[in-house]
């Protein structure tokens, strides 16, 4: 999978994409990822890439040109059968989730437009773009977080970049439920222990004990995942799934 983001903060999105999981799937090739400056397709002496707004307003909007030609530049040269995706970041987009990521993540290449200030001028959206993304009902100032957010959410979901595929079919929201709680080493923290079933070595009893915790959760936090779930899975389909039962192990954290 290969993710081109436009921005004008590159090493901002390189440095955070850069760590843990997502930059060894980067070192090992698994993924691809180019942040390309937009400033540098601007075409004035001070290499401005914004302007006042139309019709007056608060703040600056990136302007058309030096964004159309970022474009043209990542879009030359793309081989023609590439399943690609182009999304702009913005708090006006369709809430991220994880059915998007999973959607997303069937593209061979995705391609991020990070507005920043008052965003970017409607004309390049409407040019380019297939489909806008937010990933929350917050504003912030730029694109990059939000790009990174997807670009770490959709490179979950590639073969090779977790440690197994139960990694990531089993976390919360991915399975439907919220999930149980997580304990490691050691047993016993300052006078609170670790719950004894975890540690019976009964695979089907951690399994059952998982479950209803994760039920009770979903049911207390979420009721709309909690409702989605029970309908999905009348009471009687209602088994614990199979967790490989393995002790912690020093410096596996690759889920
Ligand atoms: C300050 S915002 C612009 C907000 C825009 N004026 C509006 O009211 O819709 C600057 C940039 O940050 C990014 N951004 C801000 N909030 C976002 C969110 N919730 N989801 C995705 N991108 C966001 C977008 O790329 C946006 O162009």
């Amino acid at each position: 999978m290969k993710f081109d983001v436009l921005t004008l903060f590159p090493d901002l999105v390189d440095r955070i994409l850069s760590e843990s999981i997502i930059g060894r799937a980067r070192a090992a090739g698994i993924i691809e990822v180019k942040a390309h400056q937009i400033r540098d397709f601007a075409c004035n002496k001070h290499n401005n890439v914004d302007d006042t707004p139309y019709g007056g307003g608060n703040g600056m909007v990136m302007a058309a040109p030096p964004i159309d030609r970022c474009f043209k530049a990542v879009l030359a040269d793309l081989p023609a059968d590439e399943r690609r995706r182009i999304v702009y970041l913005s708090p006006k987009g369709a809430r991220f989730d994880q059915a998007a990521a999973k959607r997303l993540a069937e593209y061979d290449r995705l391609i991020l437009l990070c507005g920043h200030y008052e965003g970017v001028d409607q004309r390049v959206v409407d040019r380019y773009v297939d489909e806008e993304i937010s990933i929350g009902d917050y504003v912030l100032t730029g694109g990059e977080l939000p790009a990174c957010i997807v670009v770490d959410a959709v490179s979950r979901l590639i073969d090779g970049v977790l440690a197994s595929p139960e990694c990531h079919e089993d976390e919360s929201i991915a399975s439907g439920l919220l999930e149980y709680p997580q304990y490691t080493r050691p047993p016993v923290f300052e006078g609170e222990e670790v719950p004894a079933i975890l540690l019976s070595g009964d695979h089907a009893k951690i399994d059952a004990w998982r479950l209803e915790r994760a039920l009770e959760l979903t049911k207390e936090r979420r009721p709309d995942l909690y409702d989605a779930y029970l309908a999905a899975h009348p009471p009687k389909q209602k088994k614990a799934r199979r967790t490989p039962q393995k002790g912690p192990a020093e410096g596996d954290a690759s889920c």
